[in-house]
Parts: C-alpha cells; sequence; structure tokens
C-alpha cells in the first residue's frame, strides 16, 4: 500500500514537473512571440493625428495593440511617427487623404501586404455647417466624400483582410446620426449613412465572423470646432438664426468632455466578443437616445430647436 502511494507521489511529481517544464515552454514561446509581435493585434484609425483619432490610436497602442493611424500631411505622418517611437509606443502614422482613390487604394493595399488587420476604425471626418439653401454643391459633395465615399472605398479595400481575421470595423458616427441637427443637414445625413452602412455591412460580414460597431459619440472638445466648414452666403436669409446657433454650438462643443472617453469605449468594443451594433458614448448621450425613442416628433423636434436656440 505504501509502496503504491511511494509509486502515486512520484507519478505525480514527475507530471506536476513535465507540467511545469511544458508551461515553462509555452510562456517562452508566447513571450517569444510577444517580443516579435506576432501576437499583437494590428489596428488602423483614420485621423488619428488630433481629437478622437489620436485619443484612440494613443489608447490603443498603450494597451500593447500594434496601430497605424492615418493623417493627411505626409511630413506629419513622419515627424508624429518618430515621436512614437521616441515614446516606445509601436504606433505609427501614413497619409491619407480620404478623397483621394489612390491613396486609398495604396494604403489598403499597404496595410494587407504587412499583414492581418483585426481592427478597422472609421474616424476622420470634419462638419459643414450651414443652410440646406445656402451650402453649395462642391461643398456638399466634398462632406459626403469624406465623412462616407473615402471609408467606403477603404473598407473595400481591407474587407478580405478584415475576413481572414475575423476582425472588427468600428465607425466613428454620431449622435447627429440619429436626429437631424440644423444648420447641419450634411454632416448628419453622412453620420446617418455612416450608421446605416454599419448596420447593414455587420448582417452581410456576420457570416464571416467579422464584428461591425457603430459609436455615437455627442459633444467633445476636440479640433473638430475649429476645422469645421463654415458654408454662409452674406444675403443668407437665415444669417441671424445660424449664426445664434452656430455660437450656441461651438459653445457646447468647446465646454464638452475630453475624447479620452471615446478611446477608451472604443478598446471595450475591440475587446468585446460580441459588441452592441450601436454604441452612444458622452455626456447624456444614452439618455438622448432614449428620449429620441419615446417622445413624439414633434416634441422631439421642439427640444431640439429650442437646445440650438433656432
Ligand atoms: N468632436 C465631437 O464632438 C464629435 C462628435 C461626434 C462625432 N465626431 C466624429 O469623430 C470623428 C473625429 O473627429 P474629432 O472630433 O476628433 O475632430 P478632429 O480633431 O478635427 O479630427 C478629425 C480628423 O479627421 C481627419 N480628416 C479630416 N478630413 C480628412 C480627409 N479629407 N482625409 C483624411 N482625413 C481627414 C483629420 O486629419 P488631419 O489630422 O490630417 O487634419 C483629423 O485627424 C469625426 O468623424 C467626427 O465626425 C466628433
Amino acid at each position: 500500500m505504501q509502496e503504491a502511494n511511494t509509486q502515486r507521489n512520484t507519478e505525480g511529481s514527475t507530471a506536476a514537473r513535465f507540467q511545469t517544464t511544458r508551461g515553462t515552454l509555452s510562456e517562452m514561446s508566447k513571450l517569444m512571440r510577444d517580443l516579435a509581435g506576432a501576437d499583437r493585434r494590428r489596428v488602423l484609425v483614420t485621423g488619428a493625428g488630433g481629437g478622437i483619432g489620436d485619443a484612440v490610436a494613443r489608447r490603443m497602442a498603450q494597451a500593447g495593440y500594434d496601430v497605424v493611424g492615418t493623417v493627411r500631411d505626409a511630413l506629419r505622418a513622419e515627424a508624429l511617427s518618430q515621436d512614437a517611437a521616441r515614446a516606445g509606443l509601436r504606433l505609427r502614422y501614413l497619409p491619407l487623404e480620404l478623397t483621394d482613390d489612390r491613396q486609398v487604394e495604396a494604403l489598403g493595399s499597404r496595410i494587407g501586404a504587412e499583414g492581418a488587420l483585426d481592427v478597422l476604425v472609421h474616424n476622420a471626418g470634419f462638419g459643414v455647417f450651414g443652410a440646406v439653401e445656402d451650402v453649395d454643391a462642391a461643398t456638399a459633395a466634398r462632406q459626403f466624400a469624406v465623412n462616407v465615399l473615402g471609408p467606403l472605398a477603404l473598407t473595400r479595400c481591407l474587407l478580405p483582410g478584415l475576413r481572414a481575421t475575423r476582425g472588427h470595423v468600428i465607425w466613428i458616427g454620431s449622435l447627429a446620426g440619429r436626429v437631424a441637427l440644423p444648420f447641419q443637414a450634411h454632416y448628419s445625413a453622412t453620420k446617418a449613412a455612416i450608421a446605416l452602412i454599419s448596420d447593414a455591412l455587420r448582417m452581410e460580414v456576420a457570416p464571416h465572423g467579422v464584428r461591425v460597431t457603430c459609436v455615437e459619440p455627442s459633444d467633445f472638445a476636440t479640433g473638430f470646432t475649429n476645422a469645421r466648414c463654415l458654408s454662409r452666403r452674406d444675403d443668407s436669409a437665415y444669417a441671424l438664426v445660424s449664426g445664434r446657433c452656430l455660437a450656441e454650438v461651438e459653445k457646447q462643443e468647446r465646454s464638452a468632455p475630453d475624447p479620452a472617453w471615446v478611446a477608451r469605449v472604443v478598446q471595450e468594443l475591440a475587446e468585446s466578443a460580441d459588441p452592441p451594433p450601436r454604441r452612444p458614448v458622452g455626456s447624456n448621450a444614452r439618455r438622448i437616445c432614449l428620449l429620441l425613442r419615446l417622445l413624439p416628433a414633434r416634441l422631439a423636434e421642439r427640444m431640439i430647436r429650442s437646445h440650438y436656440r433656432v
């Protein structure tokens, strides 16, 4: 009996030693893969030179992802890459102008050739402000080219790779895509378009294991306010009211929260196996969505007009 116990103990300790050795070997091989960067998930963030995109790119890099951010200016891309390398971040920047089809295709091919992409964050965008009657055709077209058509083209280029990794497409939409904002018709329309593209895409790629989410921020303090394209004619019939509305919009944006909040949400979504289709984020964002669902349309519109002093 004692002999049997001794033998069992000897077998147990051999097995334990074997387990420990196997554990150590697997830890070592994981460490080696980590060092080689093979285990890192790759993320592409468009418009990563400031605001929400910058916050997302840096947060993901700090969390251990291998991040590529885009900015429009090639020299700036170079300088930002060097800064990030000095800070010890796996974050590099490539140039991308979303209205340039060739640049979009070149970036898509390069990202595809460099290896698997796990997360695509469509963040780059800007807003046009002006009455429907005042905004000219070229400005309207540019709003859709940057916010919708460029991201769509990039999605087409990168989807084969994202299907291979069973990756995740995250669109930075806006609460302005849930409800139309006065004097921001074009911007609201692009964000509504993004949300619906996101919804349709999710159904198409679900069988391939690709996740698709639309993040819907309310106001955040970023360069968005200064970058806004103001389309106001001197003889505009809307000058007084649109001026009042713009002052209110800018005041609210400038006192809004830091975009780090959006970055945290994007990371959570990227790491979720079952992310929600849409994710409002920001002060009162969820409450606003609930109200918009519950309130009669006329009452909701009255509240929006009063909010923007229109
Ligand atoms: N801030 C808010 O309150 C808010 C609320 C809801 C949704 N959003 C959305 O969040 C996203 C990020 O905006 P943000 O607030 O962070 O504003 P931001 O600081 O102005 O950043 C916008 C980024 O988009 C890039 N971009 C603009 N036009 C481009 C083009 N033609 N081609 C390529 N890149 C272009 C800019 O690139 P460069 O660095 O090269 O200029 C910049 O990095 C946008 O889609 C915006 O609609 C913002």
